[in-house]
């Protein structure tokens, strides 16, 4: 789409942005937790759970992970089954574990206060270093996530690409930042996005921008196409034997480390189940209980299958062998499948109070 304005015109328009901003922040920004104080770990924190997460969920998670773990050098020292129990529902669990590897170097020598140095950290990015370097350290740094592309690409009348846009806003509005209130100026952008300029349907009429913008309207930035998702069909198996409930980390793939149930990366059938267990050894087992779901990540699609199994005791699949179930059904030889040896046993008291199992099987809870 054709620029509406010149580089001059965008820039004399940027500029005017904290006089218009800083005042209606004052007056309508939302009470967020984490705007209590601009400590760099409060901010960084917040900026991380908001990056995949809506504001009203990660509102508990914040207060509950700051209780726990108030400053980076508690992070650092957190057990990693506490951390990623305290990342539960957030989902992107590696956002967790950067964030612990980088309250190990944080605890030792210090924040660093600029957002080139802050972007040395593992997980934090142009935006985040942005956000951080600007609310915490009140640096005229930039922090432009999709509000922000929002915000300016229909302040501007500019239509083209998010990934355009985000590198030009960076350059351009720098120069804009006011002398004052630089993580107040930050947040106003981002705010704005969050409560008026919506995605659809903004509230124009009541926009603190409303005379300077060329665009009025939802018609801007242009849509991102749907990114195509690869689908991917599991057969969770879920031993059951008394009390107890069998669990595995993950050895690979999107939740990789997380615990899980048994899975097989294909649809299976009760005879071809039946098969897949006498094939890998086991002799006592009931199939019991059934149920199917659908979980969407961002890039994949599992449509899942849930059986129940029911073992009379933990020791049944001590020798199981999961290749040989494989080549009794005729599998082929890469799909994923479960070890058998890495299964331990838990009682749901134990799931839901010590173990982090990801929103993508806690669905399966249900049927146990
Ligand atoms: N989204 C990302 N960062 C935010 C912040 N600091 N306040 C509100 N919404 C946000």
């Amino acid at each position: 789409m054709e620029q509406i304005l010149t580089a001059d015109g965008r820039a004399e328009a940027l500029r005017q942005l904290p006089a218009l901003l800083l005042p209606w922040y004052d007056t309508n920004k939302r009470d967020l937790p984490w705007r209590i104080n601009t400590d760099p770990y409060r901010v960084w924190i917040s900026e991380i759970m908001l990056q995949q997460t809506r504001v009203e969920a990660a509102k508990e998670h914040y207060i509950r992970f700051l209780r726990e773990l108030p400053t980076a050098a508690d992070l650092a020292a957190c057990p990693e089954e506490k951390l990623l129990k305290l990342w539960e529902g957030l989902g992107y669990y590696s956002r967790a574990r950067n964030l612990q590897r980088a309250a190990k170097i944080v605890a030792e020598t210090g924040f660093p206060r600029t957002a080139a140095e802050l972007k040395k950290l593992p997980g934090i990015g142009d935006y985040t270093a942005g956000a951080i370097a600007s609310i915490a350290f009140g640096q005229p740094a930039p922090a432009v996530d999709g509000n922000v592309i929002r915000v300016l690409s229909r302040l501007l009348g500019d239509g083209r690409s998010p990934e355009m846009l985000k590198t030009a806003f960076a350059e351009e509005l720098a120069p804009a930042y006011p002398a004052q209130r630089r993580g107040d100026f930050t947040q106003s952008l981002m705010e704005l996005g969050a409560t008026v300029c919506l995605p659809s349907s903004p509230l124009c009429l009541t926009c603190p921008l409303f005379a300077l913008c060329k665009t009025k309207s939802d018609a801007l930035p242009a849509r991102k196409q749907k990114p195509e998702r690869r689908r991917e069909d599991k057969t969770l198996l879920l031993f059951r034997a008394g009390e107890t409930v069998a669990l595995c980390r993950r050895n690979d793939g999107v939740l990789k480390g997380m615990y899980g149930f048994f899975a097989v990366g294909a649809s299976l059938s009760d005879a071809q189940i039946a098969a897949f267990l006498r094939g890998a050894g086991v002799q006592n087992f009931e199939i019991g209980e059934k149920r199917r779901h659908k979980h969407v990540f961002s890039h994949i699609e599992w449509t899942m299958l849930a059986r129940v199994i029911e073992l009379p005791d933990e020791k049944q699949l001590a020798a199981a062998d999961e290749t040989a179930g494989a080549r009794a059904i005729g599998m082929p030889a890469d799909t994923e499948i479960s070890p058998f040896a890495s299964l331990k046993y838990f009682t749901k008291a134990q799931i839901e109070a010590d173990i982090s199992l990801p929103s993508a099987f806690r669905w399966c809870m249900e049927l146990l």
